[in-house]
């Protein structure tokens, strides 16, 4: 006899009772933890897809489902399917989670969309997006670009919530250096990183690069994690923004040679191409401004013993002893106006550069047809690591330098101006450096007539 409240049950009672229990957990299994499903979907972010008119929606679950995103002008009227890979991180406990990327191709200009996404099993909260213009010829992009951004002390984030979420950009670069880092505790510390940047990376592209905090595993929480256009996982792509040619490269080829050298070769004649095709007459009158991201810099002044601070960085002359593939030749052959670089926890503005020389492009207007790239570095964002000091003595090529945490703004206003500044976070967004670069003409240093002897075009110290 088993007792209830109220009274007794009988033995043939009991019989009963637990026939009906079996045939109802058949049909509705008890949760165990075994058995929960994942469906919800976090990490949501967005990334250019082919061109500024298609829009990748990247987002994780952990449980395998499929991969929609609902969107329009207004309501959902639209609908998009997309795929879902599994990913499973390198740690000891092979962690799995399900990443789904959709795309949203021919997007209207100049448009305000919403979306969510998920499945039938579950969806996101609602998101929005703004389109480019029609006539990208008149568009001047407007970025915040910043690397080395963590979990922990990620000083900047809540200024760019602000900001994003007032519309102030049209995109964001990161140069590397994400969470600190995503493989850490078996991949968790990347889905903490992911769910903080939602809030930014949800509402417009989020483009990146991979740093040396990405290396473990061959760079695979990166890979997986971003989706960036091209063929190559997002370790080195172009795309362009109205008036900008950007390319994002991988430095850390130069510096992981445990993965081999392939990567570095074929990024090495990849970007080779893709400058030859971007400085065509055409599509260099189109997108004038050529501007490469990638995150170890060639120069710095800090205090510490990083590859910047060495003469012939690996970066900028190649590979150790054979001094092959190094890009600042490259750079100063096809004319890149501007080079953003992290990895240093400041923000540091050089003179227009070439090896180690300065080129300005007068001595009262350094920055107005400059005769080199212009180089800045950016990587005080926000991490578990800081903000790097400078050594006391700043060098002839370096312009200007501050430790604040804070990030870069870009505007391209048109094909001759290029607007730059630098916000500090620590004194609550202050504006504490500008620049803008003037350029009557964007083509190769070294065909410059200036540089073979104009008087007003000159190597300098400024110091
Ligand atoms: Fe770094």
């Amino acid at each position: 006899m088993v007792s209830i409240p109220g009274g007794m049950l009988t033995a043939q009672q009991l019989v009963k009772v637990s026939l009906v229990l079996v045939s109802l957990s058949t049909v509705c299994p008890l949760a165990t933890s075994s058995t929960i499903e994942y469906y919800q979907p976090e990490q949501v972010h967005l990334s250019y897809g082919e061109n500024v008119y298609e829009m990748v929606v990247t987002w994780t679950t952990y449980s395998d489902c499929d991969s929609v995103v609902e969107y329009g002008i207004g309501g959902f009227a639209l609908k998009a399917q997309g795929e879902t890979k599994k990913f499973t991180d390198g740690g000891s406990e092979s962690r799995s989670m399900f990443i789904h990327r959709v795309k949203l191709s021919d997007l209207s200009p100049d448009a305000k969309y919403t979306y969510h996404c998920g499945s039938s099993l579950g969806w996101s909260g609602v998101f929005w997006f703004s389109t480019a213009p029609e006539d990208l010829s008149k568009w001047s992009p407007h970025l915040a670009i910043y690397g080395d951004m963590g979990n922990e002390n990620a000083q900047s984030l809540a200024r760019l919530q602000e900001e994003v979420q007032r519309n102030v950009y049209d995109a964001i670069i990161h140069v590397g250096d994400f969470a600190y880092d995503m493989d850490s505790d078996n991949a968790r510390v990347g889905d903490e990183f992911m769910r903080q940047i939602q809030s930014v990376a949800a509402y417009l592209p989020y483009m990146t690069c991979p740093g040396n905090h990405e290396q473990t595993y061959n760079f695979s929480n990166y890979r997986a994690r971003f989706s960036m256009p091209g063929d190559t996982e997002g370790l080195w792509y172009s795309f362009n923004m109205g008036p900008i040619h950007f390319i994002a490269l991988t430095t850390e080829v130069y510096y992981n040679f445990n993965y081999g050298m392939k990567q570095l070769v074929k990024q090495f004649y990849w970007l080779e191409e893709d400058l030859k095709e971007a400085t065509k007459l055409e599509n260099r009158k189109q997108r004038p401004w050529i501007i490469t991201y990638g995150h170890r810099p060639m120069y710095c002044s800090n205090d510490d013993y990083d590859d910047c601070r060495q003469h012939s960085t690996f970066v900028r002359k190649g590979i150790p002893f054979l001094k092959w593939f190094g890009l600042e030749d490259m750079f100063y052959k096809y004319g890149v106006d501007l080079s953003i670089w992290a990895h240093e926890h400041s923000y540091e503005r050089l003179w227009p550069v070439y090896d180690y020389k300065v080129y300005n492009g007068s001595l009262n207007a350094p920055y107005q047809n400059p005769g080199a790239t212009v180089h800045i570095t950016t990587g005080s964002a926000g991490c578990s690591e800081r903000t790097d000091p400078f050594i006391p003595i700043k060098p002839e090529w370096s312009a200007f330098r501050n430790s604040d945490y804070g990030y870069t703004k870009v505007k391209a206003w048109n094909e001759t101006h290029l607007y730059l500044e630098q916000i500090s976070d620590d004194k609550d967004g202050e504006v504490i450096d500008f620049i803008w670069i003037i350029k009557d003409k964007h083509e190769a240093f070294n065909s410059n007539q200036q540089f073979n002897g104009d008087k007003e075009f000159r190597e300098v110290s400024l110091e």
